[in-house]
């Protein structure tokens, strides 16, 4: 090109002409650069087939956020039930909305309030639900939840972590007390949909206690759910399982209850005589029960939990995954050019762990 033009234009145009090329070159790269590949969508439902792919501006930060390059994002039933209305007028904020809260990634930029990362940095972070934005290639996060991710802890594995692991470990230490140094006393748990993102990781945190698990999952799953530490296991589709009658005749404390559609009629037989039905998924029914339980001055108890995600709780759990004593079971991987299977994998509703999506 340059060649040609030193052929047919004065030495002194060339120079102009090739200072206008290197502009135009250098304006197409610094475009390109603050673009970057996202899943949006742009209405209530929809479900995969909602989900377009687009290319956006990369986020601008303010004061107190943090950009990451996304390594791996992790789905939650969350992010399609907003898409599906189910939190409406709440959420999302605005549409188009980037959906996802649950990011591993690498620090690329910080606003001037942040002290304690830097670019560079590995992290696991949970995104602002009300904002989302974890399916894209950048996302924005800030500090308080946002935590460092060692060298031991793969980005799938900390992905899976924010939503599922945080909502187990509250489920387990807030609501049921248990405490997950071993000291507290004895106590029989029950977790629901042990196969689940949540539930997998409850049963594996209630072992960190002085707790006997029983677990229910799917026929196909025994074995998993076994192996995450569960003390005995039943098929739900058997009627002792769908009955959740303990195959060693005990009561139990406390239910993490991570499945849905089983009423209070189920659980009450097969509670302790404090015991408590910790519902991760309140519908009007389970409210009305937790209304009804507390006016009476109710021994056993419904109580409905909504995640308050806290840093700390989050550094704790990457810590065990470091330390070999929390997994994360991975149901499968989906590069986010194919974010749409993953999001249609997660509304089927048969996940064993967490589904993951990598840009
Ligand atoms: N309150 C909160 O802040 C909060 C936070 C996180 C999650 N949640 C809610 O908690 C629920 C669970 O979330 P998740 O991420 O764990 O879901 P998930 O990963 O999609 O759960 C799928 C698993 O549940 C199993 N399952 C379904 N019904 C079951 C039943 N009746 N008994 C035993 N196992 C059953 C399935 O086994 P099969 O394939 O064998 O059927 C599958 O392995 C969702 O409703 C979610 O929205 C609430």
């Amino acid at each position: 090109m340059v060649w040609l033009l030193h052929v047919l234009v004065p030495e002194s145009q060339l120079r102009l002409q090739v200072e206008l090329e290197k502009v135009i070159e250098l304006g197409v790269w610094i475009m390109a650069e603050k673009l970057m590949h996202a899943v949006q969508y742009s209405g209530y439902g929809g479900g995969p087939s909602g989900l377009k792919h687009v290319e956006v501006p990369i986020p601008n930060l303010n004061n107190d956020d943090i950009l990451l390059k996304v390594e791996a994002a992790s789905l939650n039933p969350f992010d399609w039930k907003v898409q599906k209305g189910m939190l409406r007028p709440l959420l999302p904020r605005k549409f188009p909305q980037i959906p996802g809260n649950d990011v591993a990634g690498e620090i690329v930029k910080v606003g001037e309030a942040i002290k304690n990362f830097k670019p560079g940095d590995k992290v696991v972070a949970m995104i602002n639900p009300a904002i989302g934005g974890a399916l894209a290639e950048f996302a924005v996060a800030g500090e308080k939840v946002t935590v460092a991710r060692p060298p031991e802890v793969s980005a799938a594995d900390g992905a899976g972590l924010p939503v599922a692991g945080l909502t187990a470990h509250q489920a387990l230490t807030q609501s049921a007390g248990i405490k997950l140094d071993g000291t507290g006393k004895q106590a029989n748990v029950l977790v629901t949909a042990a196969s689940g993102g949540v539930g997998h990781y409850a049963v594996q945190l209630a072992k960190l206690g002085n707790v006997h698990v029983t677990a229910t999952c799917g026929a196909r799953n025994i074995q998993l759910v076994k192996s995450l530490g569960a003390d005995e296991v039943l098929d739900y589709k058997t009627p002792d399982g769908a009955a959740l009658n303990s195959p060693s005749g005990r009561k139990y404390d406390a239910v993490i209850h991570c499945a849905t559609g089983i009423p209070w009629s189920t659980f009450e037989p097969n509670l302790s005589e404090n015991g408590k039905v910790i519902d991760i998924t309140p519908s009007p029914s389970s409210l009305i029960t937790y209304a009804f339980k507390k006016l009476t001055f109710s021994k056993k108890l419904m109580v409905p939990v909504i995640l308050n995600p806290k840093g700390e709780n989050l550094d704790f759990l990457v810590k065990l995954v470091k330390e070999g004593k929390l997994k994360t079971i991975i149901d499968s991987k989906y590069p986010l050019s194919k974010a749409e299977d993953a999001w249609a994998k997660s509304i089927d509703g048969h996940a064993t762990g967490k589904i993951i999506v990598e840009p």
